[in-house]
């Protein structure tokens, strides 16, 4: 009787003991995985990667600042003319695609864009969905016949060229 007794006990402990090196094992694992997989300046900010901040900064921009004053200071005339027409709510960029680099450094690019219906379909391009009330739309195709739109539009003054409606 006192024998059984004893190897019950035994049994448990050992059943606790096994299941104790078991937790211990594997909160070691997942200490050794968690060691190996988070970066190191995890939490240097808060609950993030605080490399994260400094590769952002060292990114190099490609868009110059938005509004149309840094264009203007070099090409006056464009930004005047574009603003008293219809496009005068647009970045030139949003157009002339990211400029960082021209803006720093003008002589050595020459930034070229195409007044094709690629271009000014994207925001004129019939849709279905969107009204003419929301932005003035065109069946590009039969509208242009293939031609570029800048031949009888002036991107900066869309009518100037043609007449049509005066701003
Ligand atoms: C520091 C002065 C400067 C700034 C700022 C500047 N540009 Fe220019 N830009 C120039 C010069 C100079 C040229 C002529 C370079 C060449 O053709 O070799 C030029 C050329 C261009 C051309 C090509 C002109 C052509 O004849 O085909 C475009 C388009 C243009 N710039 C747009 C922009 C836009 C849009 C911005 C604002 C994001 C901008 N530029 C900001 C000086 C500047
Ligand atoms: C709606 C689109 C659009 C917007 C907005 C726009 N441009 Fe243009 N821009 C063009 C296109 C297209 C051409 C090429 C014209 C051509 O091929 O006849 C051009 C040509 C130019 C040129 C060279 C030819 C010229 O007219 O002197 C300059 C410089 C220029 N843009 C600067 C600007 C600046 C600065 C702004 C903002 C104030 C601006 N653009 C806004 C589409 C745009
Ligand atoms: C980023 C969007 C955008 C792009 C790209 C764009 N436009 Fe526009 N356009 C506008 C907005 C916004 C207006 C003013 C609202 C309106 O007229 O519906 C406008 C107005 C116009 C108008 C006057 C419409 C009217 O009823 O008076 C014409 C014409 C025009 N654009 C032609 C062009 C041409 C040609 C191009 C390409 C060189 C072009 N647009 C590129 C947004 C754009
Ligand atoms: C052969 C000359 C010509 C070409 C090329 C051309 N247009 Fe036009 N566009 C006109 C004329 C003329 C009008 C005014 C009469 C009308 O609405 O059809 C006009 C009107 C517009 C309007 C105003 C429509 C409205 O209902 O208010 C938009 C937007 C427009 N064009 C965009 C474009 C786009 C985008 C392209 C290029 C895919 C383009 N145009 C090519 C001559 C042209």
């Amino acid at each position: 009787m006192q024998e059984g007794i004893d190897q019950k006990s035994r049994f448990s402990q050992h059943a606790v003991f096994r299941a104790g090196v078991t937790v211990l094992f594997i909160l070691l694992v997942f200490a050794i995985f968690r060691y190996m997989s988070v970066p190191k300046s995890f939490g240097q900010y808060g609950y993030y990667r605080g490399d994260n901040v400094t590769e952002w900064v060292s990114m190099d921009l490609s868009y110059a600042p938005p509004g149309n004053t840094v264009c203007s200071k070099c090409h006056e005339q464009v930004a005047q003319a574009t603003s008293q027409a219809e496009h005068n709510k647009l970045n030139c960029q949003s157009c002339h695609g990211p400029l960082m680099a021209h803006v720093r450094k003008p002589a050595e690019s020459h930034p070229a864009v195409a007044g094709n219906a690629e271009l000014c379909g994207t925001c004129h391009r019939e849709l279905v969905g969107r009204t003419k009330e929301q932005i003035a739309s065109v069946k590009v195709g039969e509208h242009s016949g293939g031609l570029d739109c800048t031949r009888c539009h002036d991107p900066h003054q869309p009518w100037s060229k043609i007449g049509g409606r005066q701003w």
